[in-house]
């Protein structure tokens, strides 16, 4: 199979910021415990003049004017997401109609929580193999504050709402992602039911029982991304974990000796965006110039489902 390399990437934060301070008029917590805990200062949510529609097409636009793409030349376009803002029509048919990508092109959500952007990026890639079209738009947008639990103060401090993506190119003879992708169906330490559920539209979550399944996945994650790509960890440029916990990140990259500036957190800034969190980061590090020609990220996502995912993703 040919692989896909990221070609652009763009992004959107909602402009309105929570601080943890804020959190504490709501519930009883405090920025001391939210900051050791989860690392995590402050998330952006989207406000009543936004919606999740809004911030994904400008992280769309975004993407697709850095890589120098043009909308008539996307194959497939996906957007990983638990949170749109109709189920039907999806987000993606959304941004079709929006970005004026071509009509014989599919267009859908993916769903698998914060391992979505990883998902979307090996469907990605298979879709783009089987395309005329050699370029893809791969968008990860959550609206997490409209899903909270604002009387649980052990998930309400963690989520924030963004939108972040890449236009991938895929060409013959370039390696493949490599992604690793699993799943260990679970329907109680982590969980959003459904319209008509019983407590429909709101998070839970058994917070310690998700660290254990973090703290075991990501390295099973790393190993597998290095042993089938055969890269060391001094051959990656950048680690991109999903933003969960700074904890976490932490953890790995002690295991790992991976040097600080390779380690890549936001959730300081943005806490947990579930799919929109592994773009995020690639998205900053874009905007800052750190992303180079043939420079090479390992991305770690884990979450609902329960869900866990590689990759290797390369810079054109
Ligand atoms: O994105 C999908 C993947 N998600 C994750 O990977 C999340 C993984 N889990 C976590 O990051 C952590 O489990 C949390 C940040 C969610 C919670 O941290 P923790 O260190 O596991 O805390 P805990 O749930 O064990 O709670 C410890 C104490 C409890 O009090 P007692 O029973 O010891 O008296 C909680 O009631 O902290 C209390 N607590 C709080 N205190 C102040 C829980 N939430 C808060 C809060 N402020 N917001």
């Amino acid at each position: 199979m040919n692989g896909i390399r990221i070609k652009g990437m763009g992004m959107c934060v909602p402009s309105h910021i929570v601080t943890n301070d804020d959190l504490a008029q709501i519930v009883d917590t405090n920025d001391e415990w939210i900051t050791t805990r989860t690392g995590i200062k402050t998330r952006h949510h989207i406000g009543a003049d936004e919606t999740l529609h809004d911030i994904t097409v400008k992280a769309a636009k975004d993407a697709l004017k850095n890589s120098g793409v043009t909308a008539d030349q996307i194959g497939a376009c996906i957007v990983a997401t638990m949170t749109p803002d109709t189920i039907m029509p999806s987000a993606a048919c959304r941004l079709q109609e929006e970005l004026g990508l071509p009509n014989d092109i599919p267009c859908f959500d993916l769903s698998a929580a914060c391992t979505g952007f990883l998902f979307a990026l090996h469907t990605m890639e298979c879709l783009l193999n089987a395309s005329p079209r050699k370029y893809g738009l791969v968008i990860g947008a959550e609206h997490l504050s409209r899903v909270t639990n604002w009387s649980d103060r052990s998930t309400c401090i963690l989520f924030g709402d963004g939108a972040a993506g890449a236009v991938v190119e895929c060409r013959e003879g370039w390696r493949s992602i490599c992604a690793d992708l699993g799943c260990y169906g679970d329907n109680q330490v982590l969980k959003l039911p459904g319209i008509g559920m019983k407590e429909a539209g709101q998070i839970s979550m058994d917070g310690q029982q998700v660290f254990k399944f973090a703290v075991q996945v990501v390295p099973h994650c790393i190993d597998q991304v290095l042993s089938r790509t055969g890269y060391t960890v001094d051959e990656i440029d950048f680690f991109v974990f999903h933003q969960a916990n700074a904890r976490i990140i932490d953890l790995a990259a002690k295991k790992y000796n991976i040097p600080p500036e390779k380690c890549c957190k936001n959730i300081a800034e943005y806490g947990n965006t579930s799919a929109a969190s592994i773009p995020l980061v690639l998205a900053q590090l874009y905007e800052e110039g750190k992303l180079k020609s043939k420079c090479r990220a390992l991305l770690v996502g884990f979450g609902g489902g329960l869900t866990w995912g590689g990759a290797l993703v390369e810079f054109v």
